[in-house]
C-alpha cells in the first residue's frame, strides 16, 4: 500500500478486521507486505503495523502483486503506478487527479504490462458508480451523467445553508472530517469534481476525456445571500458535474458549475458529504447512484472491493474490464449545451 492517511489507514483497519471474509470472497490469501509513507516515524492509528512502514515506495512496488495507491496527486503517484503496471502488478487507486490527467498513459502501461487498473474509489467514494458504468451498463447506451460528485463542496454549501457556518468554518470542518483533499482548493474550485466528471464521461461514452476538456466553475463566489435568495424561491445551490451526449453534433459536452435546483429535484435532497450521480440510459432509463462520497471508511469500502476483485483475478484468472475508447467522441465547447 502506498499512503496511509485518511483513506489508507482505514483500508489497513478493515483489511485486518475483515481479513477472513475478504480472503474468502477473493478466494485468495491477502497479505499486506508494506505501507509506504513520507514520515515513517510520525503518529499513526494504533492498528497500523509500524513494522510495515517504509519510505522506499519504489522498492515496495517492486515486490507487490497488488499495489494500492492512496498517496494522491500526480508525483510520485504517477511514476509509482506506471512502474507497477509496467511490471504486471495490479493497481488499485482512488486517485482521480492522476486518472483524469494521465489516464491514457496509465491504461497504456497496463496494456503493455498485461496488468489491471481498478479505480472504484476515484469517483463518489463508496458509491459504486465506476462499476455501474463500466460493467452494469455495458449493455446500454448512456445519454447523460449528472450529479454531485464532490462531498466537500456539498458539505460546505449545506452547512452554510442550514447551519449558518461561514465558508471558512465549513472548509475547516470538512478538512477535520477527512472529506477535503490535501489542498482543499481542489475541492472548492471544482477541480476535483472536474477530474471525476472526466472519468465518468470517459466511461459513460467510451471515449477519452481529460480534465483539461472540462470547463469548471467552483463555489468560491457563491455567497450566503445567494443561498438565502435561492431558499426563498424554493431552490438550492449545488455544485454539479454534467456530461451529455450531443447526437446532432456527434460529440459530448462536459462541465462543472454551481447550479440552482428546485428543492423538489432528487439532487436537491443530497445532504452533507453525500454524493449522487444520475445516469440517463437509452434502455435502462434514469438510474440514481447515491451514498457517502468522501471520508476514510466509505472510501476504503470501495478500495477493498477492488482489492477483492484484483486478488481473485490474480489467483483464479480473469481481468478488470479493459479501457473502452472505441467511440472517440470529440468534447464540444461550452456553447454546445
Ligand atoms: P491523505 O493526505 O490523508 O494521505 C496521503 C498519504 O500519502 C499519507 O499517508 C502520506 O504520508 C502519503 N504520502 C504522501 N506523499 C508521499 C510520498 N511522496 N511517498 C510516500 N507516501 C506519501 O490523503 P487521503 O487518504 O485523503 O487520500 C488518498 C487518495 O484517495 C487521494 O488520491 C484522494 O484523492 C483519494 N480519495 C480521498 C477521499 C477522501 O475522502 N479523503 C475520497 C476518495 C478518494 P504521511 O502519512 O507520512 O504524510
Ligand atoms: N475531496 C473529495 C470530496 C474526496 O470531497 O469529494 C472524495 O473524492
Amino acid at each position: 500500500m502506498l499512503g496511509c492517511g485518511t483513506v489508507g489507514s482505514q483500508v489497513v483497519r478493515l483489511l485486518g478486521e475483515h481479513a477472513a471474509d475478504l480472503q474468502a470472497r477473493a478466494g485468495a490469501r491477502l497479505e499486506l507486505v508494506g505501507i509506504a509513507v513520507r514520515d515513517t516515524a510520525g503518529e499513526r492509528a494504533p492498528w497500523v503495523p509500524r513494522e510495515l512502514l517504509t519510505d522506499d515506495a519504489a522498492g515496495l512496488v517492486a515486490r507487490a502483486d497488488v499495489v494500492v495507491e492512496l498517496v494522491g496527486g500526480i508525483e510520485p503517484a504517477r511514476t509509482l503506478v506506471l512502474q507497477a503496471l509496467e511490471s504486471g502488478a495490479t493497481v488499485v487507486t482512488g486517485n482521480k487527479a492522476l486518472l483524469a490527467a494521465h489516464g491514457p498513459a496509465l491504461h497504456g502501461a497496463a496494456a503493455r504490462g498485461g496488468a489491471d487498473l481498478y479505480y472504484e474509489a476515484a469517483v463518489a467514494g463508496a458509491v459504486p458508480v465506476v462499476y455501474g458504468l463500466r460493467e452494469s451498463l455495458a449493455g446500454d447506451n448512456v445519454n447523460a451523467v449528472l450529479g454531485i460528485v464532490n462531498g466537500t463542496t456539498n458539505f460546505i454549501l449545506d452547512e452554510m445553508a442550514t447551519n449558518g457556518l461561514s465558508f471558512d468554518q465549513a472548509v475547516a470542518l470538512a478538512q477535520e472530517l477527512g472529506y477535503a483533499e490535501a489542498d482543499p482548493s481542489a475541492d472548492v474550485d471544482g477541480h476535483d469534481a472536474a477530474a471525476k466528471a472526466a472519468i465518468l464521461a470517459s466511461l459513460a461514452f467510451h471515449t477519452r476525456v481529460s480534465i483539461d476538456d472540462v470547463p469548471v466553475t467552483g463555489i468560491r463566489d457563491v455567497t450566503a445571500e445567494q443561498m438565502a435568495q435561492a431558499a426563498e424561491s424554493g431552490h438550492v445551490i449545488k455544485l454539479l458535474a454534467v456530461a451529455r451526449l450531443n447526437r446532432d453534433a456527434r460529440g459530448i459536452s462536459v462541465r462543472v458549475h454551481p447550479a440552482l435546483l428546485p428543492a423538489t429535484h432528487p439532487l436537491a435532497a443530497v445532504r452533507g458529504a453525500f454524493n449522487a450521480v444520475v445516469v440517463e440510459a437509452e434502455s435502462a432509463g434514469r438510474l440514481m447512484f447515491y451514498g457517502q462520497g468522501a471520508g476514510g471508511a466509505p472510501t476504503a469500502s470501495a478500495v477493498l472491493s477492488d482489492v477483492v476483485a484484483a486478488a481473485g483475478h490474480k489467483v483464479h484468472g480473469g481481468h478488470a474490464p479493459r479501457e473502452s475508447t472505441y467511440a472517440q467522441l470529440p468534447v464540444l465547447g461550452p456553447e454546445s449545451t
